[in-house]
């Protein structure tokens, strides 16, 4: 006997992926494109904070996270957006955002609002755990078009006012993956007005918040602020993986407000796996330094000025606003993603994979999502291989 709730999840992206590559041979060396995962340096002291820490792996570490450390994430908060949260009341260590944003569902969700069961609402495309915290609750995941007519992000203010009665909360990625959008002021103003008005929240996946071109994206909680709104209405998600590219460590925090906060900590007290604390302690050092950020920063826009001249003239490309990814408008990101692979052993995802078929068919059908992780000189090899298939 299973849960019939997840019965019907596709495979995930990557064995998609898999199943439509690996039978063939690459032509050419081996580009990857395809998987997010960081892969400029970490600062070179980080290994060397955890050894010095070893001693804390003999003991259970606090769950939502060492004073140090949310402090720290408290500083960057500040720097970052010029807000002021109380680190005890408003932070919490997390094993990186992905669990974060599932666990919160859990945390802060109900199954049923106005006597109708939840809907939480997502971006389509988006990244996959929202749904499944979505299905989590045994509320409706909503797929809110994020597309090229409605500037890449969830349009919230054109749902229907039944549906906005009944939603629970609205995951918003920005900077988004796959889109490369960013929410700006005036889109987070609108949405905290909704949220105020329909009573749902806010659940900011802010984890690319740090690679960006040159203007750093408005985060959530900093216009939350400037109006004055119920601190309950936003949650917000940061990460180390990209911010200092360190995936592996598994680390990031969640902010918000007390209530939220209290809820998830006390929901993490039962069922939680604390940071090891000589990650905490490591992870405390990054969110306080921001030279090696910048740094990783000077090496992505070296990759957006790349392909913006390789790509920049062809229409299916749109100049990505922050992130890491292209999303590229191929006609078939399917075809696509093996032609690239069989001509030039470029491996990127198709953007179906990353989105759900809705009434207007799949709105990542026509898309190519390609990640600008790899060295710089294979990047231009990728973009290359790229031109050439979106010419033909
Ligand atoms: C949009 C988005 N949110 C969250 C995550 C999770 O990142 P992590 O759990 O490493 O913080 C990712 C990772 O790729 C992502 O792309």
């Amino acid at each position: 006997m299973y849960p019939e709730r997840f019965g019907s999840l596709p495979a995930y992206a990557f064995p998609r992926l898999r199943a439509l590559l690996d039978d063939h041979p690459p032509g050419g060396e081996v580009v990857q494109m395809a998987i997010g995962e960081p892969q400029h340096p970490f600062p070179d002291w980080l290994a060397d904070t955890i050894a010095a820490e070893a001693a804390g792996f003999g003991r259970y570490p606090p769950n939502e996270g060492t004073p140090a450390l949310r402090q720290a994430a408290a500083g960057y908060l500040e720097r970052r957006y010029g807000v002021t949260l109380d680190p005890d009341a408003q932070i919490m260590a997390l094993n990186g955002t992905r669990e974060g944003l599932y666990n919160a569902a859990m945390a802060l969700l109900p199954s049923e609002k106005a006597g109708q069961r939840a809907a939480v609402l997502m971006p389509n495309p988006f990244y996959q755990v929202y749904m499944v915290a979505a299905r989590s609750i045994g509320a409706e995941a909503v797929f809110v078009p994020a597309t090229r007519e409605t500037g890449f992000l969830p349009d919230v203010a054109a749902l229907p006012e039944e549906l906005l009665a009944r939603t629970a909360a609205v995951y918003v990625c920005s900077p988004a993956n796959p889109q490369g959008a960013v929410a700006d002021a005036v889109y987070w103003d609108r949405l905290l007005d909704l949220a105020e008005t329909h009573d749902f929240k806010i659940l900011a996946d802010e984890c690319y918040a740090e690679i960006y071109r040159e203007t750093p994206p408005t985060g959530a909680l900093e216009i939350a602020a400037a109006k004055q709104a119920d601190p309950e209405r936003v949650v917000v998600f940061h990460s180390l993986s990209k911010r200092s590219n360190v995936p592996g460590l598994r680390s990031g925090f969640v902010a918000g407000g007390p209530e939220s906060l209290a809820r998830i900590k006390q929901l993490r007290s039962y069922s939680g796996a604390p940071l090891p604390l000589p990650i905490q302690h490591a992870s405390a050092r990054l969110w306080d330094d921001d030279d090696h950020v910048e740094e990783n920063r000077r090496l992505y826009r070296r990759k957006f000025a790349l392909a913006d001249e390789v790509l920049g003239d062809l229409p299916g490309y749109t100049a990505p606003e922050a992130g890491f990814f292209l999303w590229l408008e191929t006609g078939d990101g399917e075809r696509a993603a093996l032609r690239l692979w069989r001509e030039a052993g470029v491996r990127a995802l198709p953007g179906a994979y990353l989105a759900q078929d809705a009434a207007g068919g799949n709105p990542g059908a026509a898309y190519l999502r390609a990640a600008l992780v790899a060295p710089e000189a294979e990047v231009l090899r990728g973009l290359e291989a790229i031109r050439h298939v979106l010419e033909d």
